[in-house]
């Protein structure tokens, strides 16, 4: 069954987890941070769009980005500074990105981020302000969850891969599209990684 909601929602549910001491999701972090950064030049500014505990804004960091790190969270913003309190962290929605200038950004990297944007309808204005934010040429790098079954999160049959991909390939040229699937005891679904690049 899809389920929609709203921002008060989404942020709900992260409260939950982010009030455990681990998040379930702070795991293979590197194999996305790895990739962006053989695409991407060191000393890039890059925008961790949904940071959550800033986990993979610091991996960046430590890659030679200047990174900034935003979530609609408040919990995991705070956990996030003071996890990193080298590294900026803002509080902030990826549907409403006004405190930015067009093209702030050399590159973007959003994980497991925009199915949430898709469930308060707010996936293609996201999509629209990341382009906005980012300067001609630059690197989005995105991994998402399309169809997934579980206790936390959603399924949509008109979110599937291709939709995604035409709404993305509307503001990026795309370079990478992988899909694979994703089994685990309490949910099973698949994740798309789409890398691009601002037309
Ligand atoms: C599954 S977590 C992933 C966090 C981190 N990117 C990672 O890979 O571990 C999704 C994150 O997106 C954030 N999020 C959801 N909707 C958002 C929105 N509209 N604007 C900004 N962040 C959002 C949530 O608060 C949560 O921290």
């Amino acid at each position: 069954m899809a389920m929609k909601t709203n921002l008060a929602g989404i942020i709900k549910l992260y409260d939950g987890i982010y009030s455990e001491k681990k998040p379930f999701f702070s795991l293979n972090y590197h194999w996305d941070t790895k990739r962006f950064s053989s695409l991407v030049k060191r000393g890039s500014t890059v925008l961790d769009a949904g940071c959550g505990i800033g986990k993979a804004s610091q991996l960046l960091e430590r890659e030679g980005y200047k990174v900034i790190g935003i979530d609609v969270n408040r919990k995991a913003i705070q956990r996030a500074r003071r996890g990193y309190p080298d590294i900026e962290f803002q509080i902030c929605g990826l549907s409403d990105l006004s405190r930015f200038k067009n093209s702030t950004f050399d590159a973007i990297f959003c994980r497991r981020v925009l199915g949430d944007l898709y469930r308060i309808g707010k996936f293609e204005k996201a999509l629209a302000e990341l382009a906005r934010v980012l300067k001609k040429g630059g690197l989005i790098y995105t991994r998402t969850y399309i169809v997934i079954r579980t206790d936390f999160t959603f399924e949509d049959r008109k979110f599937t891969v291709k939709y995604f991909q035409k709404e993305f390939g509307k503001h990026f040229k795309i370079l990478e599209s992988k899909t694979q699937y994703s089994i685990r005891r309490d949910f099973w679904g698949k994740q798309l990684k789409l890398v691009g690049k601002k037309l």
